[in-house]
């Protein structure tokens, strides 16, 4: 298999680590699986562990090891910081062969994006961190992190559509940030992508993302309306292509 990420442990079970924002988005393939919570794994941060063995038609075998960034004061946590710390603190503890990073995001008409259509992302990179200063400076910004060369092989495989996710600290999209967006081709508009990447780049672990739809920025519509009314809807999508994506990097 031409892009198989490094095996850590001795026993040859790939070791499937995801990180995602919110509960909602998870939830699905959590009940899927009926992983169940290891409770305080990672405390006094707020992240949550939930893990599980899953073995395939094939007979292979898989670590599954879902965190979640976790709440604080009654929300779940959204964003880079706590999608660093949460990435940081997983790499760490559980020593993954393979991140990926799942959840929702928003998309473009223009690009051909629908509600809870469920792309792999295979580029990542910042849009609204706007730092003067010559190119050294730009191109820190902007981050480009790698992304886990077996993306496209995957996406082909599985018959899904291929996107490069740009993150930023922001649900809404300012003029300046849809310039950034648009000169970089960016597609897939999440708020952790990047930050997962990067922290992934600095302990050289592959990242994947596995990204759902849920509002479209060029329809006019107000955001976080759009992104309510179809959470659920995107979220149910991105577990059944996680399903798939799970058995298939079991299989590499
Ligand atoms: N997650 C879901 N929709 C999003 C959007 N429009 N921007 C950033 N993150 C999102």
């Amino acid at each position: 298999m031409a892009h198989k990420p490094k095996h850590k442990n001795t026993h040859n079970k790939m070791n499937i680590l995801y990180i995602v924002a919110m509960q909602a988005e998870a939830q699905p393939f959590i009940d899927h699986y009926g992983v169940k919570e290891v409770v305080d794994f990672f405390s006094p941060l707020p992240c949550k562990l939930y893990q599980t063995t899953i073995t395939n038609a094939n007979g292979n075998s898989s670590q599954l090891s879902i965190v979640l960034n976790g709440q604080q004061h009654g929300s779940d946590l959204v964003g880079c910081e706590a999608a660093s710390v949460a990435t940081l603190a997983a790499i760490q503890r559980l020593h993954p062969d393979i991140i990926v990073n799942s959840g929702t995001c928003g998309g473009f008409q223009a690009k051909g994006a629908e509600i809870a259509k469920v792309y792999i992302g295979n580029a990542c990179m910042f849009h609204d961190r706007r730092v003067p200063g010559d190119d050294i400076w730009g191109t820190q910004a902007l981050g480009n992190y790698p992304v886990w060369k077996g993306a496209q092989e995957m996406s082909e495989s599985l018959n899904l559509p291929l996107g490069k996710v740009t993150t930023g600290s922001s649900l809404d999209l300012q003029p300046c940030d849809l310039e950034i967006i648009q000169e970089n081709g960016g597609e897939l508009k999440d708020m952790e992508g990047a930050a997962v990447a990067f922290v992934a780049s600095l302990l050289n672990t592959p990242v994947v993302f596995v990204k759902s739809v849920t509002d479209l920025c060029d329809s006019g519509a107000e955001t976080f309306e759009e992104f309510s009314r179809n959470l659920s809807k995107a979220s149910q999508a991105l577990k059944e292509t996680n399903i798939r994506v799970i058995d298939y990097l079991s299989n590499l």
